[in-house]
């Protein structure tokens, strides 16, 4: 089961990166840094030209991967404006590489609520292109202090729930695709 994490994040020290990272070193899965492949703001005039090259190595991470988990930050109680736009340009790659992918979504927000507000329209994004959703999602919450040196949860009881999840999600999607 190739399992890959990506983070709704640019910057370096982005604590839904370390999240996404965390959960990858754990299950021996491979965490994609979007910050380098530099994606531009979907333009149909940059379409025209061609599928940008960080599109097209998404794309190849996406398109390999048995089972995706994304953390994503909440902005103003949503999406972030990087990850629908990851979602809009890896749409106008054919054929489509998250087409019937089990995806489990994540989140990290300084905040009390972790975040999950952002998870059900990040969730309605995904299920549009045809993703299989997983149905559980965790937010974590106060995600500042949240972590160790390694990107592990320092919470003994959030740090189980979030290893349930994953086991549960991946067994899942091994169903999925068989
Ligand atoms: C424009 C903007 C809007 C934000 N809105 C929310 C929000 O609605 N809920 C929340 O919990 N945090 C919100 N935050 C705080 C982010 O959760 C915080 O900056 C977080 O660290 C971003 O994720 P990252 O560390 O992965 O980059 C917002 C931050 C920005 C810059």
């Amino acid at each position: 089961m190739k399992l890959v994490t990506f983070a709704g994040s640019l910057r370096k020290d982005s604590l839904n990166k370390r999240l996404a990272k965390g959960v990858a070193q754990s299950q021996g899965g491979e965490f994609v840094d979007l910050q380098p492949l530099s994606i531009p703001v979907y333009d149909a005039d940059i379409e025209t030209e061609g599928i940008p090259a960080g599109v097209v190595t998404l794309a190849r991470f996406v398109r390999a991967a048995d089972a995706l988990i994304v953390a994503g930050p909440e902005y103003n109680g949503t999406i972030t404006g990087v990850l629908k736009n990851a979602i809009d340009w890896l749409s106008r790659v054919k054929p489509l590489p998250l087409d019937s992918k089990p995806i489990l979504l994540l989140s990290a927000s300084p905040g009390a609520l972790g975040g999950v507000r952002s998870l059900w329209h990040t969730r309605q994004a995904f299920e549009v292109l045809g993703c299989h959703v997983y149905p559980g999602m965790l937010g974590v919450p106060k995600a500042h202090e949240a972590f160790d040196a390694n990107n592990s949860l320092v919470d003994e009881r959030l740090r189980v729930q979030l290893q349930q999840l994953v086991s549960a999600f991946l067994a899942h999607a091994s169903k999925i695709t068989g």
